[in-house]
């Protein structure tokens, strides 16, 4: 099809979280990708500073995971795991057993980060059905997190806009605040707050019961809700105990942080606080295949294993979770990151490419603060850097800096007060220095855009103040 068909035709797509009558005047419409680049149907080429949303960590066009599919594809490309398990899920899980510490042994395969955490969910309160605790059924997460967009996983999610439109949700999802030092929900200073973030689970767990709470579910960095997140060292270690005290699983959502992103294999190793449950999708398999799971502890897979009169099987699945294409591209994804030591090259050139930014700050005074760990970076902006006071929403200063960076040539993800960044695992020193120059230019002219409005709102306002009818 023509581009300027393909244009038009976009008008027939919803596009998720995308007001489409914007979107359809200028539509980013995708043909080719290579390494960390992408190129649109009329030939421009961008560096992809999101790896597709965090998935795309070996990059486009590899040829070991297209190599491992294809052959998989001349063998079986689908059955469905109820029946029969396959080789490569056999695999995959074997896999995921190596790259996680000792106490985690299982692994349940599906396609998707939401199914990922909701399935540990699931998990989560059938666990305790079966372990003598049947009154365990709510789940405690934080505001501004995202753990997917099924109900489930978006009742356990924080962002009120994301949600409010398909409320009511069911009962049982109980939220607390997230552990955001640079704004402060309790108005604490870090470092005489004594990490009140984290004691406020146990208040709530005790309010709620202890009883009652099947699970804790958190992303060790907030990223896809409603800001970047990244907690003080010991909110998970006292997370953990609190959990612990109480008999609360914890999950972990990995979906982002998972597979490389941060430098580790998982964030939680960054945290050194492994979850009872650990909820993993995207880089799983570069992108490459929908392939997510959930990989449980060995003390909670035995209270999955007995006789069939029992019936405590795992009551849940679905359709494409575990297809044989779904392994392949996983365990040649998970291989490619192991050896081509990518996560070691996502913690150095993530962090040059922090010092870098954190420099741009003195000449930028809209940058609050770069945070991040490895390969997972945000750009927080501000209008009072001494008071950490946000831009009005509607300024949506980081989507403008996004704009200046789309047109030339970088592709990043802004929140509202928030840029981030997310390339693939192979990115060089080169590249990461020209993302970086390309982000300066775009501040530059986003900055320039704001003080035109303001001389031109404060003209406005004399030209109006001046006359004398
Ligand atoms: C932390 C986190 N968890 C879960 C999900 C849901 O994953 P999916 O969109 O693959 O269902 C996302 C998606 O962005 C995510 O960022």
């Amino acid at each position: 099809m023509p581009a300027k068909d393909l244009a038009e035709a976009t008008k027939r797509m919803f596009l998720p979280f995308m007001q489409m009558k914007d979107f359809a005047a200028d539509p980013l419409i995708l043909a080719e990708g290579d390494g960390i680049y992408v190129t649109d149907v009329n030939g421009n080429r961008f560096i992809d500073g999101v790896s597709g949303i965090f998935a795309c960590n070996v990059g486009y066009r590899n040829e070991r995971v297209i190599e491992a599919m294809k052959t998989q594809l001349d063998k079986l490309h689908f059955h469905l795991l109820m029946h029969s398990t396959n080789e490569p899920a056999i695999e995959l899980a074997a896999l995921l057993d190596e790259i996680t510490p000792p106490q985690f042994t299982t692994s349940h395969l599906v396609s998707g980060g939401s199914e990922a955490t909701e399935t540990a969910m699931k998990i989560a309160r059938q666990y305790h059905r079966q372990t003598g605790s049947p009154g365990r059924y709510k789940i405690i997460s934080r505001y501004w997190s995202y753990h997917g967009g099924t109900l489930g996983s978006l009742a356990a999610s924080g962002g009120a806009v994301r949600k409010a439109v398909y409320e009511p949700f069911p009962t049982g999802y109980v939220h607390i605040p997230p552990p955001f030092c640079y704004r402060c929900p309790f108005k604490l200073e870090y470092g005489d707050c004594g990490i009140n973030c984290a004691e406020m689970l146990d208040k709530v767990i005790q309010g709620e019961g202890a009883d009652t709470v099947a699970a804790f579910i958190a992303e060790p960095i907030i990223v896809a809700g409603d800001g970047f997140v990244v907690p003080p060292p010991e909110y998970f270690k006292i997370v953990r105990e609190i959990c612990d005290r109480h008999g609360v699983l914890m999950i972990a959502d990995e979906v982002i942080t998972g597979f490389g992103r941060t430098g580790k294999m998982f964030a939680s190793d960054v945290f050194d606080v492994w979850p009872d449950i650990l909820a993993i999708g995207k880089g799983m398999s570069g992108g490459y295949f929908p392939v997510a799971a959930a990989v449980i502890t060995d003390q909670i897979a035995r209270a999955f294993w007995g006789d069939s009169d029992e019936m405590i099987q795992f009551h849940a699945g679905h359709t494409y979770g575990g297809a044989p294409l779904a392994g392949a591209a996983a365990v040649a994804t998970i291989r490619e990151l192991l050896d081509r030591d990518l996560l070691g090259n996502a913690a150095r050139v993530g962090g040059r490419m922090k010092t870098k930014l954190a420099a741009l700050a003195e000449k930028h005074d809209v940058i609050g603060q770069i945070t991040g760990e490895g390969l997972l970076l945000g750009i927080e902006y501000v209008q009072d850097r001494a008071t950490h006071q946000p831009f009005p929403d509607e300024v949506a200063f980081a989507k403008r800096v996004d704009a200046g960076c789309r047109k030339r040539g970088l592709i990043t993800r802004p929140s509202l007060h928030v840029q981030i960044l997310g390339p693939p695992l192979i990115l060089t020193d080169q590249q990461a220095d020209e993302m970086v120059a390309t982000i300066d230019a775009a501040i530059a002219e986003a900055v320039a855009g704001l003080n035109r409005s303001a001389a031109d709102r404060a003209s406005a306002a004399a030209s109006v103040g001046g006359r004398d009818d």
